[in-house]
């Protein structure tokens, strides 16, 4: 299993960690545009592998995508980040003609790819993929969901004071601030409803927490969050690549799916071997429609500012 990652800046270096430590995959390729910066990552994170076990194979290359050949999954996570107040969508101008070119370099070399696409505005930068790429759309991932659920099970835990393996619950939408939509409604303890536990207005500030959660990352550091994101996609890589068929929140083209068309958004999605493996059509209250429509509006108009 050969897994290239692009972009060897914090969630990139993250990302390849990750991978690496679960020790599934035989090789990471992480590439960057900064001369020696990927070699000198993949150098550090090799020199983990004795302390921490794992066997993968790290190496780091400087633009050069013939090293990147037949990979078997791709993630794209360059681009720049967020500065303190900034929207994701404001990254938009520059990062479409990476994520463009990034992908068209990608697929050149490894014509079976499954892509998994983490730059901002992710879900936008999803949708140009699938319109500038002549892929299937199973194998084109948005990356955003499966971080917001993550948030959201802390924020859940942390509210109830319980441990966070106690606790379920999925985050769909666009990956915006405003976007999420947290599926509060169906979020659980050990199979119990949280509004079992926790007050309706209390549910709202958790909600309304997740949704900033990237936001207040990016206020702490001064950029965006690295551990969180690198986590969650190999998360998706190990789904894949060991054909787990694990269920996800992840941005995909939807053709009707929850009454939407020609957008790619997130929406539950089970994960294997050919990517995404099925849309999951989970049934929302009439709060939870209105939000993802209104999410929709929102995703849809960024996808206005792009040349496709
Ligand atoms: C985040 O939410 C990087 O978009 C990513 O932290």
């Amino acid at each position: 299993m050969k897994v290239t990652v692009v972009g060897a800046g914090a969630v990139g270096a993250s990302c390849a960690e990750y991978i690496a430590i679960k020790n599934f995959a035989s090789e990471v390729v992480l590439l960057d545009i900064k001369e020696g910066y990927a070699e000198g990552k993949a150098m550090d994170l090799m020199q983990c592998a004795s302390l921490n076990g794992f066997d993968t194979k790290i190496t780091g290359v400087t633009n050069d995508y013939s090293k990147t050949a037949n990979s078997d999954i791709c993630v794209i996570t360059s681009g720049i980040p967020r500065k303190p107040g900034m929207t994701r969508e404001e990254l938009i101008g520059i990062n479409a003609g990476i994520v463009k070119s990034v992908s068209t370099s990608l697929l050149e070399h490894s014509p079976n790819m499954i892509l998994i696409v983490v730059s901002n505005p992710m879900d936008t930068m999803t949708y140009l993929a699938h319109k500038s790429l002549d892929m299937p759309k199973n194998r084109i991932i948005g990356m955003g969901g499966a971080l917001d659920s993550a948030r959201f099970k802390y924020r859940l835990a942390e509210a109830m004071e319980a441990p966070i393996s106690d606790i379920d619950g999925m985050v769909i939408g666009g990956h915006s601030d405003k976007g999420m939509v947290p599926l509060t409604s169906h979020a659980t303890r050990n199979s119990i409803r949280v509004s079992e536990f926790l007050s309706e207005e209390r549910l709202e500030q958790v909600a309304a927490d997740t949704k900033v959660g990237g936001a207040t990352l990016t206020g702490l550091l001064g950029t965006s969050a690295w551990y969180a994101p690198g986590a969650a996609v190999s998360g998706l890589v190990q789904a894949i690549a060991c054909d787990q068929k694990k269920m996800f929140p992840c941005s995909t083209f939807l053709e009707g799916e929850y009454g939407l068309n020609d957008i790619c958004i997130g929406v539950p999605v089970i994960l294997g071997r050919n990517g995404i493996e099925r849309i999951v059509d989970v049934p929302l209250s009439d709060a939870e429609k209105a939000h993802m429509k209104e999410s929709a509006e929102g995703v849809k108009k960024t996808n206005g500012l792009l040349d496709v």
